[in-house]
């Protein structure tokens, strides 16, 4: 860890949509400045889980206030790179495509969002944190001192999450990129349209295009944003 720059640490925001490269570039930053990485995909996608698990997902459609009784006493952790939910290792389960083609809808529910809003001020409220996620900059942390939304091709996006699910391998077949890059498509209407926290760049975070940047570069882009502020 270099935490070479002393100051009073800050929060930076990383927004965008699917598979644009935030979680990459939040954990590689997050390790460079010494600072802690918190995934809030990740706890949507814990909070998808459950609600697949529970078999109340149907339920939900026509009726979302029943949400609320699987959030009573909803535990969501993250230890090192391993996110638990009620003291459960999920970190492999929540990757699943069933859970990625839920995750959207589960996220637009108000209850949903308030309780995983209430966790993630918690988490960042010591500083020192890189956030990623669809709403960070315009609602989890609006003073966030430094917020980037990364922006990617839907194309390149799909070829990149099919390279991931490939060399993840498991039990259930890849789907063709094609067919991932209309998920992503799908996935971005539904998050930029829900009522409730859609996923839109603050005027104030800074775009950053990774069509065609390597991981190092990217990482380069916002690391030089942050070294400015904390030198600044
Ligand atoms: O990794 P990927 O880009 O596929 O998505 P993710 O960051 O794991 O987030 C999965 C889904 O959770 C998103 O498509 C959103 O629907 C939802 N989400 C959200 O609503 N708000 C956040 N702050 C983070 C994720």
């Amino acid at each position: 860890m270099e935490n070479r720059i002393g100051k009073r640490p800050i929060i930076i925001a990383i927004d965008g949509p699917a598979a644009s490269g935030k979680s990459t570039t939040a954990r590689i930053l997050a390790g460079k400045l010494g600072y802690t990485y918190i995934d809030t995909g990740a706890m949507y996608r814990s909070v998808t889980l459950k609600v697949l698990r529970s078999g109340l997902l149907d339920a939900l459609r026509e009726d979302t206030g029943r949400v609320s009784a699987l959030l009573d006493g909803l535990q969501i952790e993250f230890r090192g790179d391993r996110v638990f939910l009620d003291g459960e290792d999920v970190s492999a389960a929540i990757r699943e495509n069933t859970v990625s083609r839920e995750v959207s809808f589960v996220s637009s529910l108000k209850p949903v969002r308030d309780r995983l809003l209430v966790l993630q001020q918690k988490m960042g409220a010591a500083r020192g944190v890189v956030m990623d996620g669809r709403d960070i900059g315009t609602v989890v942390f609006p003073e966030a001192e430094l917020k980037i939304f990364l922006v990617a091709d839907p194309r390149e996006r799909a070829k990149r999450r099919h390279a991931e699910l490939s060399l993840k391998g498991g039990n259930s077949a890849v789907p063709t990129v094609e067919e991932l890059e209309e998920e992503i498509r799908q996935r971005d209407r539904d998050d930029e349209q829900r009522t409730h926290a859609p996923l839109k760049r603050h005027p104030d975070a800074v775009v950053v295009d990774t069509s065609c940047l390597t991981i190092d570069q990217q990482v380069a882009r916002v690391y030089d944003l942050a070294a400015k502020i904390l030198e600044g």
